[in-house]
This record gives C-alpha cells, sequence and structure tokens, in this order.
C-alpha cells in the first residue's frame, strides 16, 4: 500500500503519472492482478481483503488526482518560465513620421505673423478672372498677365496663380483694419529646377486708415521677419514692379551660402531675392470699394524659404516623396 502511493509520489510529469497510474490500476495492473487472486480465497476473508483492496484502490485514485493537479501546476510555471516574454529587450525600433520641410516652414513663417496679430485667411485653388488678375490691377490683355503662366479651365475659371485673390476676398468681406497672411497652393505651368508646377506661398495684406500705415512699417516688419528666418543677415529692397503695389520691390538677402562675397547659388551677386512686396495699390483698393486707406503687401514661396534654410539643390525633390530626403527632416 505504501509503495504503492509512494509510486505515485515519485512520478514527475503528466506521462509518468499516466504509467503509474497504468501499472497500479490498468486492466492488467497491479490493483487488477490482487482483485483477482480473490477468487481462490475462502468467502470470510474474500470480504476482509476485497474491502481492503477498494481502499486501497481508492487511495490511489484520490493520490493520482492530487498528483495531477500538482504536476498541471508545476508544467504551466514551466512552460510559463520557458514562454516568458522579456519586455527589457529592445525591439525593432518603431519609426516615426515627420513634418515635410514645406509644412515645417510654412508653420514657422506663420508663427512670427501670428504673434503679430496677423489673421490667418484662406481661400479656394480654382479662382476666377475677376479675383486672381482684374481686382488686382491686371485687367484683360495686361502684359503684366505673362509673368504668371495659367491653367485655365475650360469655362473661364482658371487656378490660382498666387495667394494674392485671398486679399480681396477678404477686404471683400471684412472693413479696415485688416492685418492677415493667406498661406496655401498656388500653380503655374513651369517646371524647372527652381519651378514646380504647384507650390506654396503666403501672402500678407495689412490695411490702415489712410496714412497709418507707410512703406517704412511695411520694411520694419519684413526685416525683422527675414532676421527672424535665416538669422544675422544683410536685408536689401530693391525697386521692382507688380501691378497690385505701388511702390513695389522685391527683397533680398545676404547670401546664405558664401555671406555675400558671391557664389554659384547667389549667381556671383552675394544676394539672394526672398520675397515681393509693396504698398497696395489705389487701383486695387478701388476694386473692393476701399476709400481713404493705405496699406501693404507681400508674397513669398514656401518652398524657396525651405530650400534656403535647409539648403535643398533641387526644388523638385521636395515633391517626389522620396523617404531618404524626408527621413533627414524627421526630427524637425
Ligand atoms: N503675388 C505676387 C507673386 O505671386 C507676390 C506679391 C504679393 C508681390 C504681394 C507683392 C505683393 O509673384
Amino acid at each position: 500500500m505504501v509503495e504503492l502511493l509512494e509510486k505515485i509520489d515519485k512520478a514527475t510529469s503528466s506521462e509518468e503519472l499516466e504509467k503509474v497510474r497504468i501499472e497500479i490500476l490498468g486492466k492488467k495492473g497491479i490493483l487488477a492482478k490482487e482483485f483477482a487472486k480473490l477468487k481462490n480465497l475462502p468467502p470470510n476473508q474474500k470480504r476482509e481483503v476485497a474491502k481492503e483492496l477498494n481502499e486501497i484502490k481508492q487511495q490511489c485514485l484520490e493520490k493520482i488526482e492530487r498528483k495531477k493537479e500538482e504536476i498541471k501546476e508545476k508544467e504551466l510555471y514551466q512552460r510559463m518560465e520557458k514562454e516568458k516574454i522579456d519586455i527589457s529587450l529592445i525591439s525593432h525600433t518603431l519609426t516615426s513620421g515627420g513634418y515635410h520641410p514645406v509644412i515645417e516652414t510654412m508653420d514657422r513663417i506663420l508663427d512670427y505673423f501670428q504673434k503679430l496679430n496677423f489673421a490667418i485667411e484662406e481661400g479656394g485653388l480654382v479662382e476666377d478672372d475677376f479675383h486672381n488678375f482684374e481686382a488686382l490691377n491686371l485687367p484683360k490683355h495686361h502684359p503684366a498677365r505673362d509673368m504668371q503662366d495659367t491653367f485655365y479651365f475650360q469655362d473661364g475659371y482658371l487656378l490660382r496663380t498666387h495667394t494674392s485673390p485671398v486679399q480681396i476676398r477678404t477686404m471683400k468681406k471684412q472693413t479696415p483694419p485688416i492685418r492677415m497672411v493667406a498661406p496655401g497652393t498656388v500653380f503655374r505651368r513651369d517646371f524647372d529646377l527652381t519651378h514646380t508646377p504647384m507650390f506654396h506661398q503666403i501672402e500678407g495684406l495689412v490695411v490702415e486708415e489712410a496714412g497709418k500705415v507707410s512703406f517704412a512699417n511695411l520694411k520694419a516688419v519684413l526685416e525683422d521677419f527675414l532676421r527672424y528666418m535665416f538669422g544675422d543677415v544683410e536685408v536689401r529692397f530693391r525697386p521692382s514692379f507688380f501691378p497690385f503695389t505701388e511702390p513695389s520691390a522685391e527683397v533680398d538677402i545676404s547670401c546664405l551660402f558664401c555671406g555675400g562675397e558671391g557664389c554659384r547659388v547667389c549667381s556671383h551677386t552675394g544676394w539672394l531675392e526672398v520675397l515681393g512686396c509693396g504698398m497696395v495699390d489705389s487701383n486695387v483698393f478701388k476694386a473692393v470699394g476701399y476709400e481713404n486707406v493705405s496699406g501693404y503687401a507681400f508674397g513669398l514661396g514656401v518652398e524657396r524659404f525651405a530650400m534656403l534654410i535647409h539648403r535643398v539643390p533641387d526644388l523638385r525633390s521636395l515633391f517626389e516623396a522620396d523617404l531618404r530626403l524626408l527621413e533627414q527632416f524627421r526630427n524637425l
């Protein structure tokens, strides 16, 4: 009896236990053989021994049941040990996305103007002739329309060639004073090292009561803005022409690559052109029904800023969605 229980106790795995169970309780097992011997006993002993054997059988069954639980628990524990996941191990690093350099540059520019209390305005990409040209002092057949190669739809609508129509729409919607910047996509039929058919501009417009805003204000704001964007650079205003501003200027900064010495990037001039600006032409105010106001406006290409800040040599590479380029900007 004790021997049998010990046998059970020695089993260390489910398989061993099963073997022991068959050995003891199986059809040809130890107990079966003992039971078989009963028939040879005299009747008075038979009962006694049968009772005893049944008790032994019962105890063995119980012991096996307990042992089974014990082994199951042990085996589960062993499996957990073996299969456990070490969460301290370094796995594949998840790569995170990042801002596209053009968007990041745009955000930086807008940040600056928002601090100066400029509101952000947006317009549609499809414009009509009036808002894109006519109201901006570009009557039909005006030669200055050639400055911007336009994509036209059949019904006279067009893809806006600049963000300036947002000036017109904002002035029509609001009353002065106005202080706004309009970021957005614009389109021109142009494609080379420094031009893509789609690019981004930011337009600025300030309108005040006549006499309250001058070219000096425009100059101060833009000089400070350009130093905010490019650091310690020289800023130069060069007389220019835009139909919607008078007087007009193009603004240059000293070349970021050679510090003004002259190099390939600045075509050996020492200067890089970065934006256009001027005092709003009176014809523009007339087109939106404004009187006794003065104001200034400016427009810039966001890609150009991004290229200069990040020294990207080919504008087109910004739109090729090449991960090798974009990964360099992941931490912006
Ligand atoms: N709209 C002009 C362009 O696309 C830029 C500009 C805006 C110039 C406002 C002056 C004032 O070239």
